[in-house]
Order: structure tokens, then sequence, then C-alpha cells
């Protein structure tokens, strides 16, 4: 029998990072009334400059890209589904006119047609100011097997990204203007969840990649560019369902909340933008990832949270988290 923490010694309690101070309390009560997106103003996201969305035919990245519209900057959209991204090219224009838009299919997993996307996008406005990495598959592949998933999820989700900074970022650093680098991750490539094991890993390189990212931006002499990490909750989109006609289910967030509640959290300058849903709050978001960090610093078993023989601690756990922390 795998000893508990709690048999060992004391880390596990008192002062333990497991019982971790409420920095975030409050956070649960955000909701969409509590977001007042158009009322900033930010050096970035603003009229007049230029956002450039991946995976925007659908979901969060279509939200994505309507919001920006509404707050005047200029759009570039691609995608892999040119009937969809066509079509929300024509809404956008509708909205701010042809000169603003620009619709590049686009598979980010192609760097030859990354290349092409920063192409079109420098000629037609000469900057980027805001770059969201959000093209992202689901494909499943457990820790053996599936291995065209494994390729297929990397490529898009992980090498996609990669593409597209290799392609982007040199040109970013040479503008003036301040700009920002949004990487979509998932709280699957934080705390691991079983089920869909290349997913998860590709998503944890997202994490990884965006970090450095971030710190070499920071490093960087002269740098006006920064990295934000975002992690949306349970969003309903095409991904969850949206595209095949299903319901929105009651604990999703609309991909409109969910891109308010990133606007939002950009504009303070977060990185790690963690976000919640009607299931999950943002305090049980925090105590889960505390947990995962401690299989870790314990020496627990890998994915604890779902080993029976800590079943009860991590009730106990997460039941005594919250009641601090709320
Ligand atoms: N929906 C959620 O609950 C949720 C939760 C956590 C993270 N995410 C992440 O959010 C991002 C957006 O996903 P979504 O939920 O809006 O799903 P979605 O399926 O509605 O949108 C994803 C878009 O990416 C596009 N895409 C796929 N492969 C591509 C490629 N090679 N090149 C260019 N575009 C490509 C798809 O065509 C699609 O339009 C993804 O990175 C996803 O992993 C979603």
């Amino acid at each position: 029998m795998i000893p508990l923490p709690s048999d060992r010694n004391s880390r596990s309690t008192g002062t333990s990072p497991l019982r971790p101070p409420p920095i975030y309390a409050g956070t649960a009560s955000y909701k969409l009334d509590n977001m007042h997106v158009a009322d900033h103003l930010h050096p970035v996201i603003n009229a007049g400059r230029v956002a450039v969305i991946t995976g925007a035919a659908s979901g969060i990245g279509r939200a994505a890209a309507l919001e920006f519209a509404k707050l005047g900057l200029k759009i570039a959209i691609a995608d892999v589904q040119e009937s969809k991204l066509t079509a929300l090219g024509k809404e956008l224009i509708g909205q701010i006119g042809e000169a603003n838009v620009l619709v590049v299919p686009t598979d980010v997993s192609k760097i030859d047609q990354v290349v092409k996307l920063r192409d079109r996008v420098y000629e037609a406005w000469g900057e980027v100011a805001v770059l969201m990495n959000n093209a992202g598959i689901g494909a499943k592949g457990p820790s053996w097997g599936g291995l065209d998933a494994w390729h297929k999820v990397f490529d898009v989700n992980l090498f996609g990204i990669v593409n597209v900074q290799q392609t982007f970022v040199p040109s970013m650093l040479h503008q003036e203007n301040q700009a920002l680098i949004i990487n979509t991750g998932s709280k699957q490539g934080i705390t691991n969840p079983p089920g869909n094991a290349a997913y998860n890993a590709s998503k944890a390189a997202v994490k990884s990649l965006t970090e450095s990212l971030a710190h070499e931006l920071r490093e960087q002499p002269d740098s006006n560019v920064t990295a934000h990490l975002f992690v949306p909750g349970w969003t309903y989109t095409g991904l969850t369902g949206a595209n095949a006609g299903k319901e929105k289910p009651a604990g999703a967030w609309t991909a409109e909340e969910t891109v308010l509640y990133m606007l939002d959290h950009v504009r303070s300058g977060d990185f790690y933008i963690l976000v919640p849903d009607n299931d999950t709050k943002r305090e049980v978001d925090q105590l889960r990832i505390m947990w995962s960090a401690a299989d870790i610093a314990e020496g627990r078993p890998a994915l604890s949270r779902w080993h029976p023989n800590y079943k009860a601690l991590f009730e106990e756990y997460m039941r005594d988290g919250l009641a601090q922390l709320e």
C-alpha cells in the first residue's frame, strides 16, 4: 500500500503549500456583466491596430475575431476550414469594411503557409499588435497506440504555434509599438487528467513553450512584445460539440464569455490567464493545480488525484482548501 503523505510527515498539513493563502478569492464571482471591455483603452487592444487569429473559423477564435472587430482592430483570420473562414470574413467585412479584413486560409502546421500569412499581413498593414495562436485539435491518442493522432495533435497544437512564433516574432520585434502574443493552452496541459494523453502532452508543451517565450521576450533588449498563456475553461465550441448541433451544457461558458475574460486579463498584463466556467470556479482550479505540483514535491504517485489510495485525501484537501479560500 502506498503511504499517504499525511502518514509520512507533516508537510501536507498546516503550513503545507497544499494550503495556499487566498490569493485570488473573489474571481469566482466574475460574470459577463462585470466585463467592461469596450470601456478600457489599451495600447495594443485598440482601434486601428492589427490582430491575427489562427483557428478563427470556429469557437473561441471566431468569437475573438468578432470581439476585436467591435473594438475597431484590423483583423487577419486564418484557418483550414475555408468555407467557414470565408463566411466569417464576410460578416467581419460587413462590420468593419473590406480594407480592415484579411481572410487567409492557412494550415498552421505548414510553415510555408504560415510565411504566406505573415507576408499578407505585413504587406497590407505593416504590423501585428495581437498574435493569437488559437488553432487546436483534440484528436485522441492514448499513451501507447494512436501514433497518427499523436503526430496530428502535435503538428497542430504545438508545431502550429512553433511555426507562427518562428515566422512572426522576428518581425514583431522590429516594430516600435507594443505588441502581444496569446498562446492557447489548456488545463489538461497543467493537471493532466486521464483520457487523452496526446492532447494533454501537446498542451503541456504549449505551456512550457509560452513560458520560455515570455522569458526570452522579457530578456530581449528593447523588446516591446509580451507573451500570455491563455487557458480556457470548458467552452462551448466546435471542439466540445457545438458544431455537431449539441446544446450548450449548463457547465460550459460560451466562446464570447471566455474571450471577454481573456481580454480583460490580457489588459491587466497577466501571463497566466486561467479561465473559469460555470462548473469550475477559479479556486477549484487553483487547488487542483497545487495538488498536481505537490505530486512531484511530495513524491506521490503520478496523477494521484485519480489514484484510489488518495481519493479520500484529495477530497478532504479540496473541502478544506475551498473553505479557506472562500
Ligand atoms: N473549448 C474548450 O473547452 C477548450 C478548452 C481548453 C482549450 N481549448 C483550446 O482552444 C482553442 C480553440 O478551440 P475551440 O474550442 O474554439 O475549438 P474549435 O474546434 O471550435 O476551433 C478550433 C479551430 O482551429 C482550426 N484548426 C484546426 N487545425 C488547424 C490548422 N492546422 N491550421 C489552422 N487552423 C486549424 C479548426 O478548423 C477550428 O476552426 C484550441 O487550441 C483548443 O485546444 C478549448
